[in-house]
């Protein structure tokens, strides 16, 4: 078996997508989970992902066929893998590392960091031998809105109309609480018609912003100049969002205790274990609520 690396095409991404649903679903069936059913397509958020680091795109082809894929994205000193997965008929044999190898990035004071499933040793031991470690447990939470009390709204002003002002001030926020920002990301979701963001002030003063998904009934990320805020912040999300879903989702870091404890107590079920991994302490997770898990 001859497998070579090359880096990634955009007519690539399809078939790519389609190695990473079945991989994924291997991994889900070999520990009891109900596969996910979806049409692969052309996702406008993995286009965007892909025309930011287009060098840190690569697949592992055995002849003609893709059988690995991985993406990796740089925002300042902060590595970030978005993506691995390995066809299963090819896991344990070197292709994962080797395609990790390709991506991998460093320089002085880079931090590198992914977030993975709990249920997968393998992949946390891949990612370890990195250098990375599990530092938080972000479960997916969930609860359906047939079972959701509206929460009272907080003292703080919600704000749809966003301006170039605000997007530059949750850039600065985001440096402080992330540790890097990324003004590419917010440009492409400023853009996107099934995002709303959302704006806080208190007293007039911007006090953090939230995201929420339409379409997918996801709230993510959020961030606040305080914890206290970041709680009112999701609550105030919570009432706000408008979802074609029967649901509303997020990852809440569990070392946000006030956050964690607030959703469970308002009806919250955990519905997966991930884990944030990453070399170097990173992102303050008591004022910040990660994006959706390939960009964080
Ligand atoms: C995780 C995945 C990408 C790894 O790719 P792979 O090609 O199977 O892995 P490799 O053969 O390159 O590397 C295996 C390494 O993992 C490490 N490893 C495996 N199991 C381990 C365990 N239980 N504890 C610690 N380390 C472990 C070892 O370092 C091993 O290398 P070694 O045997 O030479 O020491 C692949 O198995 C996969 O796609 N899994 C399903 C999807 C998934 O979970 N993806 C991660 C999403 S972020």
């Amino acid at each position: 078996m001859k497998i070579t690396y090359k880096l990634c095409r955009e007519n690539d991404l399809i078939p790519a997508f389609k190695m990473v649903r079945g991989s994924m679903n291997h991994l889900r069936k070999s520990t009891g989970k109900e596969p996910l059913r979806y049409r692969v397509r052309r996702y406008p958020e993995v286009i965007h992902l892909y025309n930011n680091d287009q060098k840190r795109f690569w697949c592992a082809w055995d002849g003609k066929k893709i059988i690995g894929f991985t993406g990796a994205l740089l925002r300042g000193k902060q590595w970030y893998l978005a993506f691995l997965f390995v066809h299963p008929r090819y896991q344990n044999k070197g292709v994962g590392r080797e395609l990790l190898k390709r991506v991998w990035m460093n320089a002085p004071g880079m931090t590198h960091s992914l977030s993975t499933f709990a249920y997968n040793v393998q992949a946390v031991g891949i990612y370890s031998k990195f250098g990375m470690a599990p530092l938080c447990a972000l479960p997916v939470m969930e609860i359906k809105l047939d079972k959701l009390q509206r929460p009272v709204p907080s003292d703080l002003k919600a704000s749809t109309t966003i301006t170039r002002q605000d997007i530059a001030w949750i850039n600065q926020l985001e440096a402080k609480i992330r540790g890097y920002s990324r003004p590419q990301e917010w440009r492409f979701w400023s853009k996107q018609d099934e995002i709303q963001i959302y704006l806080f002030r208190n007293k007039g003063q911007r006090v953090g912003y939230s995201m929420a998904h339409k379409k997918w009934g996801v709230i993510a990320p959020a961030g606040a100049v305080t914890n206290d805020y970041l709680t009112k912040i999701v609550t105030d999300t919570i009432g706000l969002i408008k979802t074609s879903e029967k649901s509303i989702r997020l990852y809440c870091p569990t070392n946000n205790l006030n956050l964690y404890r607030y959703l469970i107590g308002m009806g919250f079920r955990i519905l997966e274990m991930d884990l944030f991994l990453s070399d170097k302490p990173y992102a303050d997770f008591q004022r910040y609520l990660p994006a959706q898990l390939a960009i964080f």
